[in-house]
């Protein structure tokens, strides 16, 4: 393992002065690479880099020498945020973990309030499950210092590292994993993305595709998380593990070390599933999420090359997808409420046919175990008050 006190931050070409020591390049627009490592002795060396376009290199400030403190880059430092925790102490830094540690909470208010407006899924569990999850935080110092670098960086990634890594603790507690994992569960989710801080923004924050040659830099940010976790104290195996893998597939198609099958642990096997959830399901400023059971769609059809067939079910199970009571589109413009979830197949619960949307009229009531009429598909949930129908009635029949 790397010495703790390894220091990796991310600096832009014009701020890399004498004395520092370069490990590698993060950003370039050629395809120069660091054959050594190693510190800048000569201003010319930082210029040849510059010519042959790199923009941003990894350097590490524990082997870094500085002959004097003006030396050292005040405001290009990518990663800033490292530093200013760092040299805050006593009252402000309480303040300062006090301000994150809110801001987390309301992340999480949020969480909850927009799995609540989409379709209807199981949140009272999850709410349950997240109470204290967040308040264990306040111990972790490390993981604090992580979460602020994070926030620095993005509003947005804070809040897509905070979702996964609480439905990741949701989801080993459904599955019966006890509460020590279930933390690291939390707190490996939470920080999976943290080599994102050495992504350059306008790649982390295209709307668009991106090229080839950025799709190389964005994936570069799953080598920095491994590298930030494994210098940082305190980061257990799974938390590692979590970070280091969470884009790996079971197919062997994924990265950064194409691992396959049996080298992908059961814990980098739900991370993936919960972060691609997440992806797909969130808020952004450009597009807006889709409904989780959409989501689902998607993560079923993964199934057996990116994803964990078992798991993914499980998941979905845990998610308690269409709740008893949910009233429900059909693809064939049927409504029905569900009277009876099917806990292997969360997408095809049985359910009561009450409402025909193509002839606006009631239908003959009827029950229908969606498991078994393959022509009959959920389009999705749908509200009772849109179609003037009140569900008491049937669910009491
Ligand atoms: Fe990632």
């Amino acid at each position: 393992m790397t010495s703790p006190k390894t220091d990796i931050r991310t600096i832009e070409i014009d701020a890399l002065k004498k004395g520092m020591y370069v490990v590698s390049i993060t950003s370039q627009s050629g395809k120069t690479s660091v054959a050594q490592s190693g510190r800048i002795t000569q201003a010319e060396q930082v210029k040849l880099l510059k010519r042959k376009g790199v923009k941003v290199v990894s350097v590490d400030w524990s082997r870094s020498v500085f002959e004097d403190d003006s030396s050292q880059p005040k405001t290009t430092e990518i990663n800033s945020a490292s530093s200013k925790v760092k040299k805050l102490s006593g009252e402000s830094e309480k303040l300062a973990a006090k301000k994150l540690f809110n801001e987390a909470k309301s992340l999480q208010t949020k969480f909850f309030r927009q799995l609540q407006q989409g379709e209807p899924i199981d949140i009272e569990p999850m709410e349950r499950a997240a109470e204290g999850l967040i308040d264990s935080l306040e111990n972790q110092s490390g993981a604090m210092l992580c979460l602020a670098k994070i926030r620095a960086k993005d509003k947005y990634l804070m809040e897509h590292s905070l979702n996964v890594g609480m439905l990741l603790a949701y989801f080993g507690r459904s599955l019966d994993m006890n509460k020590a994992v279930q933390k690291q569960l939390l707190m490996g989710g939470m920080l999976h993305d943290i080599g994102k801080i050495n992504t350059p923004d306008e790649i982390l924050h295209k709307p668009g595709k991106l090229t080839d040659d950025e799709f190389v830099i964005m994936r570069e940010h799953v080598v920095h998380s491994h590298n930030i976790l494994k210098a940082q104290e305190g980061i257990s195996k799974i938390m590692l593990e979590i970070a280091s893998n969470h884009h790996e597939r079971l197919d062997g198609l994924g990265y950064p070390n194409k691992l396959k099958g049996e080298q992908l642990s059961s814990y980098t096997r739900m991370a993936n599933i919960v972060d691609c959830y997440d992806a797909l399901t969130a808020d952004r400023v450009y597009k807006s999420g889709m409904p989780p059971t959409a989501a689902f769609r998607i993560l079923l059809s993964g199934v057996g090359t990116q994803f964990d067939k078992v798991l993914i079910e499980k998941f979905i199970r845990c998610m308690g997808v269409y709740p008893v009571g949910t009233l429900v589109k059909l693809k064939s413009k049927k409504l029905g409420v569900v009277v009876e979830r099917n806990e292997l197949k969360p997408l095809q619960p049985i359910i009561k046919l009450v409402f025909n949307v193509a002839t606006n009229t009631h239908t003959e009531v009827k029950l229908i175990d969606l498991s078994k009429y393959s022509h009959e598909e959920i389009e999705g949930a749908v509200s009772p008050r849109d179609y003037g129908i009140s569900l008491d009635r049937f669910l009491a029949e």
